[in-house]
């Protein structure tokens, strides 16, 4: 069958991409979605086994930093759009052990951006309907301040914000601000953020980034705040909460994520960079308090049973204070909004991880790299 337009999507096993993939492969019959994942202790195909056999999806098991890999699928998939999520992503391992950062977020970048121009220059149409369209982090903006510790009325407000709708300072990241990266994983993103845009502007090709905030949902590697939290909760063990809990994050849906990448993939302006996020900050303290509650009410437990079980940790070096984001103007250029309020979300989140326990007991133990090494092993 001859598809409408072949795609691919890095990091499809992820936690983000597992989502656009799925997003992608079922309201795009007419498109062919490659998913290229090297299956890194975050990538994990058991996130998208309702998808696995459509006929418009294929898994290719790659690193991204094999240019000559990336070449050859370039042309064997004849491919005209890349959505670019592969990266390592987790704050505290990037502190731990850079350099695996910079290799897969700057190198692994970098190698997709030349593989994709060496094909997309060859043709005759050179770049006509291509797009290399690349997801980076709201983490490139470095750190606000918190001017007002009890929360103010924001200037804006969405449907994710809920009935908690405050902002703790009155700045907010925009697209012009400068960047300011502060650890190992923001200072690799801004790098490739910085070489993306330079292959539009040295080469003419089509590009687009996005800058998201915290994601949260289904599928998210139980190393990050919210399963692991719920995870620890369920086993009654500590929750790790770094310095006082009083940083600042601002938390979306992963599936209006994942709406977002699609309106912007097709209706985003070439060479143009939007903020995705919404307006619902919540100091982590106050976040984790709501997920005892959450998780307590959904097993039954009595009301914050399970508080004792917040633990005041050494802070995260160099932890960033705020993150704030303006999404105005993809809001205003292209009408999109989360879908959800952070309360209905968070309780759908909290309810698919205590109904899922295999998949978290799968991950947690590390039964799940056993199963696909076993099914992609390498000749
Ligand atoms: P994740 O860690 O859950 O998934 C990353 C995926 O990339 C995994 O499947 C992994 O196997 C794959 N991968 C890693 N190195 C690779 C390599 N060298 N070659 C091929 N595949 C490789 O990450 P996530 O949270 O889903 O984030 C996805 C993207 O979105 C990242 O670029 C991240 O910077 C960005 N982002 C994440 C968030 C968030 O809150 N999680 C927010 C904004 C932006
Ligand atoms: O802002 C977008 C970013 O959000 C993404 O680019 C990153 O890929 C993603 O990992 C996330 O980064 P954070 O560092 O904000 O997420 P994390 O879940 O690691 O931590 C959220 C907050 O909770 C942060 O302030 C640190 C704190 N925290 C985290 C962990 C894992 C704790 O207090 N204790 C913990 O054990």
């Amino acid at each position: 069958m001859e598809f409408k337009r072949n795609i691919i999507i890095t990091g499809g096993a992820g936690f983000i991409g597992s989502h656009v993939v799925r997003l992608f492969v079922r309201k795009y019959p007419d498109y062919r979605i490659i998913n290229v994942d090297k299956l890194t202790y975050a990538g994990n195909l058991a996130n998208l086994r309702d998808v696995e056999g459509c006929p418009n999806y294929k898994f290719v098991k790659a690193d991204i930093c094999d240019f000559a890999m990336m070449c050859s699928l370039m042309a064997s998939e004849n491919v005209d759009g890349i959505i670019h999520l592969a990266a390592e992503s987790h704050v505290d391992r990037s502190i731990r052990d850079p350099f695996t950062f910079a290799r897969t977020n700057v190198m692994g970048t970098l190698s997709l951006l030349e593989a994709a121009r060496n094909h997309w220059e060859s043709l005759p149409g050179k770049y006509d309907g291509k797009l290399f369209y690349h997801i980076s982090t709201d983490e490139v903006y470095g750190a606000l301040e918190i001017t007002d510790p009890e929360g103010v009325a924001p200037p804006y407000s969405t449907k994710a914000s809920g009935s908690h709708h405050v902002a703790y300072g009155s700045r907010f990241f925009t697209e012009e601000m400068k960047y300011s990266p502060h650890s190992p994983y923001s200072a690799s993103k801004a790098s490739s953020d910085h070489f993306v845009r330079a292959f539009h502007d040295t080469y003419g090709m089509p590009v687009v980034v996005t800058n998201c905030s915290n994601n949260y949902g289904p599928y998210q590697f139980p190393e990050k705040l919210i399963p692991l939290f719920v995870n620890n909760i369920r086993n009654r063990r500590p929750l790790p909460v770094y310095g006082r809990g009083e940083n600042v994050r601002d938390w979306l849906y992963v599936e209006d994520h994942a709406r977002a990448i699609d309106l912007i993939f097709h209706k985003g302006r070439i060479a143009e960079t939007y903020n995705i996020g919404g307006f619902n900050e919540w100091k982590n303290i106050d976040l984790v308090r709501v997920l005892i509650r959450t998780v307590d009410r959904l097993l039954g437990r009595s009301e914050d049973e399970d508080s004792d079980l917040i633990t005041f940790v050494e802070d995260r070096k160099g932890h960033d204070l705020r993150y704030a984001i303006d999404s105005t103007k993809l809001q205003r250029e292209l009408g999109w909004e989360p879908s959800l309020q952070f309360e209905e979300g968070l309780l759908k989140t909290v309810r698919w991880y205590l109904d899922n326990q295999d998949w978290l007991d799968n991950v947690t133990s590390g039964e799940y790299q056993n199963y696909y090494r076993e099914m992609y092993r390498q000749p």
